[in-house]
């Protein structure tokens, strides 16, 4: 073999070497990523069933401290979560989109603030929500799912 191929077919011999072991650490999608991603999705939908209906896929029903108005916070902030809706105390049911909520906030809401407004009715700048906004009690995980959908799922 010529001297000056030598060199050029080791680096080839070199590089298909590197590049075989590139692909083998391409990470395949381990199971507990794909745990994660069911995790998700289930979250969302049991999220999405409280909104809309006030039962969770369980078909457990959200309480609050005092009898609500309504049972479900589409009842009151529309299925698409635009509100709008007046009250006889003069109250009007927020609009829940990622725009009024986040991108129109001087203090955005994170999914830490809108668990807080859902259970307390203490809104993302400290302030108390008028009281037709029920003070919602549910479990952590019914907390979580339906702030996570209105967070994320409301556009
Ligand atoms: C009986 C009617 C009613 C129901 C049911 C209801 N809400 Fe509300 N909600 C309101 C009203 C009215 C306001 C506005 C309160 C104010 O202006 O102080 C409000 C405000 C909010 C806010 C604060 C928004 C902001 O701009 O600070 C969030 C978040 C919210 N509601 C989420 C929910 C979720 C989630 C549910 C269901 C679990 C729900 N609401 C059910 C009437 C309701």
């Amino acid at each position: 073999m010529n001297r000056n191929i030598k060199p050029l077919v080791a680096m080839a011999l070199l590089l298909s070497a590197a590049c075989s072991g590139a692909a083998k650490k391409t990470p395949a999608p381990t199971p507990a990523a794909h745990l994660t991603s069911n995790a998700a999705t289930a979250a969302l939908a049991n999220g999405r069933s409280i909104f809309l209906t006030g039962r969770d896929v369980n078909g457990v029903q959200i309480t609050a401290q005092h009898p609500p108005l309504s049972q479900s916070c589409a009842a009151c902030h529309r299925p698409n979560g635009a509100g709008g809706k007046h009250f006889a105390d003069g109250a009007v049911s927020a609009d829940l989109h990622y725009s009024a909520l986040v991108r129109g906030q001087k203090r955005p809401y994170t999914l830490a603030l809108l668990e807080r407004a859902i259970s307390t009715g203490i809104d993302n700048m400290g302030k108390p929500l008028d009281p037709v906004m029920p003070r919602w009690k549910m479990s952590q995980r019914d907390l979580h799912d339906v702030a996570a959908y209105v967070l994320t799922q409301l556009k």
